[in-house]
């Protein structure tokens, strides 16, 4: 048996996520590959140079076991995950691994969701469940804690040049960090997340209409917002300038931040984009976002 499940980018919107807001997120075509095979239930992750039995008190083995457990208990089986997407670097990789289990596993509608938001809990302290939601569905939309993933219908495909800063991102810290804001200065980190929270909007409109120059900028303040939140870096801040020098029409960090990838949006100017981050040492491949489920 085999299972797929994508990896994601978030447009706008995270961090405020977790508190509420809305997120604009979209599946990529790639993700992570699990198949399984008679024996006794050990998960291998070659890429990370690991396995891990439901029993180990590892973040992996803790992820595992809520979903080994909400499948209905002891294995027969072991399995294989295969990469192919960056891990560790925003793009959901953990919580597209979580659903491509649960799905080999046979779950599926709720509980897959149940159990692989069990798993990214392990991995990523409070998570708002933004990731495992759009692995799971595919496509693109606009999500809340509330409601989940509503699909967003996009005039086209949109065009992203994604780029790894080559440091760790921190979703955790970086989520760990904000809680920390929002308890010292509570009216002035809502205030950011309602600003945030108004861009996500005007990005889903500009989206539905194809405007690129205002995605691009709803995408720049976003970013500034972000950096106000202590979730960007120095790697992301010049990544973002640099992707702007080279035409792009807006750039942020994607994801927890503190390190991870940069999304860039550059209409027809994506290779110099990455012509410009790749003289700096930066790899990146180009991708869209929305298109077939
Ligand atoms: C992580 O991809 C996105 C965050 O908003 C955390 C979350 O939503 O769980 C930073």
């Amino acid at each position: 048996m085999r299972a797929f499940a994508p990896g994601k980018v978030i447009l706008l919107g995270e961090h405020a996520v977790v508190y509420g807001h809305p997120a604009l997120a979209g599946a990529l075509s790639c993700g992570v590959t699990v198949e399984s095979e008679p024996g006794r239930g050990v998960l291998r992750v070659p890429s990370w140079g690991v396995e891990a039995r439901a029993s180990d008190p590892s973040a992996l083995g803790r992820a595992y076991a809520a979903i080994v457990e909400a499948a209905g208990g002891a294995l027969d089986v072991d399995l294989t995950a295969r990469f192919d997407l960056p891990s560790g670097a925003g793009l959901g990789s953990s919580a597209a691994l979580s659903v491509a289990i649960a799905r080999v596993l046979g779950l599926d509608g709720k509980r897959l969701l149940d159990a692989a938001m069990a798993a990214e809990n392990v991995f990523h302290g409070r998570a708002s469940g933004i990731d495992h939601a759009v692995s799971a569905h595919g496509g693109f939309g606009l999500f809340t804690r509330a409601d989940g993933l509503k699909p967003l219908r996009a005039a086209q495909p949109v065009p992203l040049v994604v780029g790894n800063s080559g440091r760790a991102r921190d979703t955790q810290g970086r989520v760990a960090r904000v809680a920390e804001l929002a308890a010292q200065s509570p009216s002035e980190t809502r205030a950011r997340f309602d600003a945030i929270a108004r861009l996500v909007e005007r990005a889903a409109q500009a989206i539905a209409e194809a405007r690129f120059g205002d995605l691009g900028a709803a995408m720049d303040e976003n970013q500034r917002h972000l950096a106000a939140l202590e979730v960007s870096c120095d790697e992301i801040e010049a990544m973002c300038s640099s992707a702007r020098d080279a035409g792009a029409v807006g750039a942020k960090l994607t994801g927890g931040g503190g390190g991870g990838c940069v999304i860039a949006l550059a209409p027809g100017r994506e290779e110099a984009v990455r012509a410009a981050w790749t003289r700096a040492g930066w790899h990146s491949f180009v991708t869209t976002v929305g298109g077939a489920p």
